[in-house]
């Protein structure tokens, strides 16, 4: 069976776009692969090297990906600091990670330019920690999005490299990974583009958001002064509002305020109202979820435990297998 890895942020609440996005791709997956979800609280250090919370952060990620349905028992979920074979794994690649290489990495230039008083080491060698994350496990599988598209192709370059410094096949290439679902698009309430944190958390349904605080951002949403003229093509912001509610309202529902909107006869506070109330449903088992799990650590503590000893077992044999390739060998 192929195996699956992918690298969580430990910061954030997980919003409608993750949702319906990334997190339902897991759900698929983790009955066909062999899946390892690790939250990347190893890689936060490298622009928070003091953090205040991380504990917090990922519990609370942990908690959001078990209500949203990620089974520990199926898929393993793990903290990456707690596997600490990877730390063996980054250093010895990094022995074969050139500067030049690593300097010309997108995501290393937007960081300094963002942050020119921490250009770290830790930050230039952010790609070679991820390699290790995924050719730990021998992954050939990766669903993120195509920001980290060139992280993918240093892995596989770190991975070939590996292989022909020491005359061997053992790691395989790793490959971006999605069911093509994504497509689903989910837009924010900024009446611009897709539903993400970095646009603020007026623009994003969060899961955890109470159903009051689902109604005022949704009530909140961007419109403009209405349609002038029979069945016109909606602007941008309307047009977002219909794409969420084709998400989750019945399509009796959508179908009701289309044609209100081609006769000119919508009123947007009704929509919104209808919206945020069909939003309010869609995520209230998750939130119930989000809730019910927060508040039981045993349970938290069970599913981390589990994760680390699956997790641990895999990255065990690699790296006796990676030492032996070396040639560090017991006398
Ligand atoms: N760099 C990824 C991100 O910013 C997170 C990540 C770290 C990751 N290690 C990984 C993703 C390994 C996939 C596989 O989203």
């Amino acid at each position: 069976m192929e195996t699956v890895v992918s690298g969580i942020r430990s910061t954030g609440k997980l919003h409608l776009g993750n949702y319906y996005g990334a997190i339902k791709n897991f759900l698929k997956m983790q009955d066909e692969y062999n899946c390892f979800f690790f939250i990347a609280d190893l890689h936060s250090l490298t622009t928070h090297p003091t953090p205040e919370n991380l504990q917090d952060n990922v519990k609370q990620v942990i908690v959001e990906y078990l209500a949203a349905g990620i089974d520990p028992e199926k898929a393993t979920i793990y903290v990456q600091s707690d596997v600490t074979e990877v730390v063996e794994l980054y250093l010895y690649l990094n022995m074969n990670a050139y500067l030049g290489e690593l300097e010309r990495a997108t995501s290393f230039k937007d960081k300094v330019r963002a942050n020119p008083d921490n250009v770290n080491a830790g930050l230039l060698t952010y790609p070679v920690l991820m390699a290790a994350d995924i050719l730990l496990h021998r992954a050939t599988k990766v669903p993120v999005g195509k920001d980290q598209e060139q992280h993918l192709e240093m892995t596989r370059t770190f991975g070939n490299r590996f292989n022909r410094l020491y005359k061997n096949e053992y790691f395989p290439e790793a490959y971006a990974f999605s069911y093509g679902n994504n497509l689903i698009k989910i837009p924010g309430l900024d009446g611009k583009g897709k539903m993400g944190k970095s646009e603020g958390d007026a623009n994003c349904v969060y899961l955890s958001d109470k159903p009051e605080a689902i109604r005022k951002k949704v009530m909140r949403a961007v419109t403009d002064s209405g349609p002038t003229q029979e069945n016109q093509v909606k602007p941008t912001e309307i047009q977002n509002l219909f794409d969420l509610m084709q998400v989750v309202s019945t399509s009796d529902t959508v179908q009701h305020f289309d044609d209100l909107y081609n006769k000119c006869q919508i009123r947007y506070g009704d929509l919104k109202k209808q919206l945020a109330e069909d939003m309010v449903v869609a995520t209230e088992p998750v939130r119930s979820r989000i809730e019910e799990i927060a508040a039981d650590d045993a349970y938290i503590r069970k599913v981390i435990n589990l994760g680390a000893e699956k997790a641990r077992e895999s990255a065990q044999q690699t790296i006796k297998d990676v030492r032996e390739i070396i040639g560090f060998r017991k006398f």
